[in-house]
């Protein structure tokens, strides 16, 4: 596979426009907005319908092919190179219930910003280039996250998250079937696929690239994870008159069980990820003993043996810890660290400096729909930095001319990679 970017490759990454980039990224951003300037626009929700519409609009505009497959994994196409396999980049569209406006929507935005600069630079490429909007990747409202391209590379099939259910008790797959109905125009393609490569730009959502005035990262792999939903049940009473020694209170338990866990976490060398980030109390009254409590667990680190020793002694020590409840600990999905091929890593190195940007290598803390997609073909990421790290809030923010140096970055990778060899 070639590394360095060719002259086409450098004359498309100038016709990237960091003003419609722009515009694009806020126009996306009114779907789903919130009042304090973040974007709720969950997982198959009216708000996210109403953004994959202008997605496709915006590429119709442009005259490129729109499909969708089972998974309501939206794809546009720039053909090129007849039958030949195709570059795959995109990210997500969908958003946290308290989200901001760059975290996935740039990924796939940057996409199509590529495609069209591609266009207008009028170069022909030897291989179609397709733009992806991945299926819920946030989890936020169906668990887990990123099943569109876990349903996609056949990590995961689709059906077993049909009846994952959200705080309202619709199920997944109803959610997705009212999404591929208002889509029936598009044209229908089967899940799966075999792209030449996969390129990811997404936002750092950490701060290392601002703290060291960097304007890019080269992305080296992805920490692994593993989700956990704990159901522990206790014994509903009076809260005025039931003695405290007979009571099998849940949310109590839980609380324990959340600080052992603590215990079994630390790492003085705050490697670890760990993170309670749902609580469900029943019946959740101020003067009921709570009956049940379900919480997720949410375990991230970048070291196999690690995530597998840690990760394997949950269940006992929420058990140890509930008593005299009981628990049940389900874990929901995982997945192993990932590494990037160093040809794609360095691949954007090189095109990032070519097009005088600072550049640096840095391995993922978040996950994305690369992790899944990299088992599939060789696969990479690009990050550009964010205000003060922050991301999963509304406060998220990434400058534009970081957003365009990552933009151009991806085009001219994108046509390096389109160039290159079977
Ligand atoms: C992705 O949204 C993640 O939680 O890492
Ligand atoms: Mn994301
Ligand atoms: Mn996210």
């Amino acid at each position: 596979m070639t590394v360095r970017p060719s002259e086409r490759a450098l004359k498309a990454a100038a016709a990237v426009s960091e003003e419609r980039l722009w515009a694009r990224l806020m126009e996306m951003a009114r779907y789903g907005a919130r009042p304090d300037g973040g974007v709720c626009r969950q997982a198959l929700t009216p708000e996210d319908r109403a953004a994959r519409r202008v997605f496709v609009e915006r590429a119709r505009e442009r005259g490129y092919a729109v499909s969708v497959d089972p998974a309501a994994n939206l794809f546009v196409r720039r053909d090129g190179g007849g039958n030949r396999s195709a570059i795959l980049t995109g990210s997500h569209m969908d958003s946290q219930p308290a989200g901001g406006r760059f975290d996935g929507i740039y990924g796939v935005l940057a996409g199509l910003e590529a495609i069209d600069a591609i266009g207008d630079a009028g170069i022909a490429l030897p291989r179609p280039i397709e733009v992806v909007a991945w299926t819920n990747e946030e989890g936020g409202r169906f668990a887990p996250g990123a099943m569109g391209s876990m349903a996609w590379s056949g990590h995961t099939p689709l059906e077993a998250f049909h009846d994952v259910t959200d705080a309202d008790g619709t199920r997944f797959v109803d959610a997705l079937e009212e999404t591929l109905a208002a889509e029936a125009d598009l044209d229908r393609r089967p899940l799966g696929g075999r792209p030449h490569a996969y390129l990811e730009a997404h936002i750092e959502q950490g701060p290392v690239l601002e703290r060291d005035g960097v304007d890019l990262a080269a992305v080296t792999g992805i920490q692994g994870w593993r989700w956990f939903r704990v159901e522990v049940t206790g014994r509903g009473a009076h809260a005025g008159t039931t003695p405290l020694a007979g009571r099998r209170d849940a949310l109590q338990a839980a609380v324990r069980a959340i600080e052992a866990l603590n215990r079994l976490m630390a790492d003085p060398d705050d490697v670890v990820r760990f993170t309670v980030g749902r609580m469900v109390v029943e019946p959740n009254s101020p003067n009921t003993v709570p009956e049940r409590v379900v919480f997720t667990i949410d375990f991230r680190h970048p070291d196999l043996d690690a995530l597998t020793r840690l990760g394997d002694r949950i269940p006992e020590v929420v058990a140890g810890a509930v008593r005299p409840c009981e628990a049940e600990v389900v874990e929901t999905t995982a997945n192993p660290p990932n590494r990037f091929p160093e040809t794609i890593v360095s691949l954007v190195e090189q095109c990032a400096r070519a097009l005088g940007h600072s550049v640096t290598r840095l391995p993922s803390g978040a996950f994305h729909d690369a992790s899944f997609v990299a088992s599939v073909c060789p696969t990479g990421m690009i990050f550009v930095p964010c205000r003060d790290g922050i991301s999963h809030h509304p406060d998220e923010y990434a400058e534009p001319h970081h957003l365009a140096a990552g933009a151009r970055t991806l085009t001219a990778a994108l046509v390096t990679l389109a160039e290159g060899d079977d």
